[in-house]
């Protein structure tokens, strides 16, 4: 599909497969995200852009390669987006981030914002927004919208799950946003929960319910 990459890693696939199962404990189902958001955060990194520094070694001085531009900005769509972010930090641990409050109204399926704070020169950095999942895309597509509103022209969608409804609808809505994903799923139930899926990440990850 058109801009969007399929994180098929073994890892990756391994460590799903064990988040999937009903039967994975809280504890487990937390300390996987995070093990696996290192390997997504790896792959939708791989494209960015280096320049060099001179520095010296023991040995000579040289040209060395280091990453260009501002630093980045993880984009957490809260509550689930944190059990991306946390691992993504141990990476990139002078990224910027920015928050996101929403939810989804059980009977609309519309995504209701309740928080929002994020650096204020978005228009100079690349924002890449990270939610464990896409599932009708009205929550990827309301974080995407209200970071270019502002000012954000440079964004990456990462997620660990996705229905393919989901990705029509957001590549729609954002062709210029890029999605990383470790599986397309396949489709959404008349919940609008993503099938096979995972359930409620927000609720596996706490918890809750
Ligand atoms: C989940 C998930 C996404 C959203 C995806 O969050 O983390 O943000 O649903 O669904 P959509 O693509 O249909 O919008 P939820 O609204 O359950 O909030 P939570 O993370 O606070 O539990
Ligand atoms: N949000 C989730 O947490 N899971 C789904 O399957 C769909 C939306």
């Amino acid at each position: 599909m058109n801009g969007v990459t399929v994180v098929d890693h073994p890892l990756v696939q391994h460590k799903l497969t064990i988040m999937r199962d009903k039967e994975t404990s809280t504890a487990s189902f937390r300390r996987l995200l995070r093990e696996i958001s290192l390997l997504l955060c790896y792959e939708v990194t791989r494209e960015l852009d280096l320049t060099t520094r001179t520095i010296e070694t023991p040995l000579m001085p040289m040209e060395a390669p280091t990453l260009e531009g501002k630093k980045l900005v993880f984009a957490s769509v809260l509550r689930a987006g944190n059990g991306l972010l946390d691992g993504m930090l141990d990476l990139v641990p002078a990224a910027r981030v920015a928050h996101i409050g929403l939810y989804r109204d059980h009977d609309t399926l519309e995504a209701v914002e309740y928080f929002f704070k994020a650096p204020g020169d978005l228009e100079d950095r690349l924002v890449i927004v990270v939610d464990p999942m896409l599932a009708t895309a009205n929550s990827a597509i309301a974080a995407v919208d209200k970071l270019k509103q502002r000012g954000a022209t440079n964004l990456r969608f990462l997620c660990l799950l996705a229905a393919p409804e989901g990705i029509e609808r957001f590549t729609s809505a954002h062709p210029d946003v890029p999605v990383f994903t470790a599986s397309i799923d396949e489709k959404l139930n008349e919940k609008g929960y993503i099938v096979p899926g995972l359930g409620d990440a927000g609720d596996r990850m706490y918890g809750t319910k």
